[in-house]
Parts: C-alpha cells; structure tokens; sequence
C-alpha cells in the first residue's frame, strides 16, 4: 500500500517545533502535518539523558500510531540524543535538525568562525561541534548553553524580561569574531528579533528548519512519498497553556484546533 496521504509526524518538547512546521507550510504544498508538543514535560534540554530518550520514544509511539510516513524531529535536544537510536529500528524517514543546521552554517560563513546557541543536552553533546567540522574541518565553534530562554518562551513571558535576559546571555560572543550563529534549538526562531537586536549586525542568523523542510522534500521525493491531496493538519499537545494557540495563529496566521492528548 502506498503511504504517500498519510500525514508527516512532527515532534517538539513544546511549541517551538511549530518554526519548523512553519517552514513546510511556507511552501503551501499537499502535505498533511501531524504534530505533537508534550508541553507537559518541556523542557527537555535540562534533563537527563536517559529521561530525554524515554519522552522522545513517547512522542514518537504517538506520531507512529497516527501512521505517519516520515518523522521531523522538529527539536534539536530530541535530535541530538536520539536520532541514531530512532532511525535504527523505523522503518520510515526520520529527519533531525543538526546535520541540516551543519549544512546551512557552512554555505554561510565566509570565516569559519560560527556561534551555536542550543539547550544544555544540545551543547552537552556537542552535535553541532561535530556535525560542523565533519564539513568544515578548520571551523570554529563556539556552542553556548542557552537553556533559560525555553521556558521563557513557553511561558509567554514579557518581552523586556525576555531581552535583558537574551542580552546577557549573548554578550559571549561578543568578542568571538563569529560571522554566523546557528539557531540550534527550535524554539529560538520565536524570538529572532531579539537575538538579532543583541548580536552585531553583521553576523548572519541561521535558522536550521529551512535546509530541513528542503531535505524533507528531497526525501519524500526520492522515495515516492509526496502527498497528492491536502486533508487536515492536526496538533496536539500534552498540557495547553493558550501559548501554542497564540503562536500557530502568529506563525501560520490563521486559527488551528489544538487538541490535548487524552481529550482526543
Ligand atoms: N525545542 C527544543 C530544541 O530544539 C527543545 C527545547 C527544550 O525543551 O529544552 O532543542
């Protein structure tokens, strides 16, 4: 039987992942999006390996039995601990951020000098150190631990906490010379504009989700996956707290149903 209608399974620790659905929508293609937030357990960048294993391989049972034909880990924690282990034993694409990230970084830089800014399991693991100089031997990396701003952003929290707290953080790179910064966690798409606001201006944001969706593409292409009717997207989450909603609305600029796990 052919898979090619069944919808792409998406999953985040909580709303960021929608920066990465985002991307796919962009291109108003046929595709059909499931996604799943467990907003319930965000964040997942402060835990323990062995913890962050378990709740990606619940999110992923989720996706799998709402028959998904390939998986995004739309979360670069999610990627960088399980990945390998998830594509050892599906049989379906599974699609992570931090090999894209790599890629987008190296067209990028002219210096090879490249920022990172991921959650402490991203940073911990250095997947971008590895992922980028697997490209770029010579390359530079400097990974910072940017763990704090999650809850902030899944909190929906004031703007001008958010910023004096961003501007802080990112003061590292301030005499790092870097040319680039890779957006290393999914939910830092949200507040670009204020990362931008706090690093020099001539050093250019990597959003990782774009070389994503391109590869997604690419994948589904190859292996005669692409979707000839556009049905329904569906979203769920594990704990609504009105901040997915809000964003879809910002993001996709219409109104999706978000639907609570166990209220399905
Ligand atoms: N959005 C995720 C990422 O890309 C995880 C953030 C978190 O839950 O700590 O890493």
């Amino acid at each position: 039987m052919k898979h090619n209608n069944f919808p792409i399974g998406f999953l985040d620790s909580g709303v960021g992942g929608l920066t990465v659905v985002n991307e796919l929508l962009k291109l108003n293609n046929k595709e059909n999006i499931f996604f799943i937030g467990d907003q319930k357990n965000a964040p997942y960048g402060t835990k323990k390996i062995k913890e962050i294993e378990s709740l990606v391989q619940q999110d992923i049972n989720f996706l799998l039995k709402h028959n998904v034909k390939a998986i995004v880990m739309a979360c670069n924690t999610a990627s960088a601990v399980y990945i390998n282990k998830a594509r050892s034993y599906l049989s379906i694409p599974v699609i992570g951020m931090i090999d894209s990230g790599a890629v987008s970084a190296s067209k990028v830089t002219l210096t090879k000098r490249i920022g990172v800014i991921a959650t402490s399991a991203t940073v911990n693991q250095h997947s971008y150190q590895k992922a980028i100089t697997a490209l770029i031997p010579d390359a530079q990396i400097f990974e910072l631990s940017c763990s704090e701003f999650v809850p902030l952003i899944e909190e929906n929290a004031d703007i001008n906490q958010i910023r004096s707290i961003v501007s802080k953080k990112l003061s590292y790179f301030d005499d790092k010379s870097i040319d680039c910064l890779v957006l290393g966690c999914t939910h830092f798409p949200i507040i670009k504009n204020v990362i931008s606001d706090c690093i020099n201006s001539n050093i250019e944001i990597v959003n990782p989700a774009i070389e994503v969706i391109r590869k997604l593409m690419d994948i589904l292409t190859e292996e005669e996956l692409l979707s000839n009717i556009k049905k329904h997207d569906y979203f769920y989450t594990t704990y609504d707290n009105g901040v997915m909603n809000k964003l879809a609305y910002k993001l996709f600029h219409r109104q999706v149903k978000i639907k609570v796990i166990g209220n399905e």
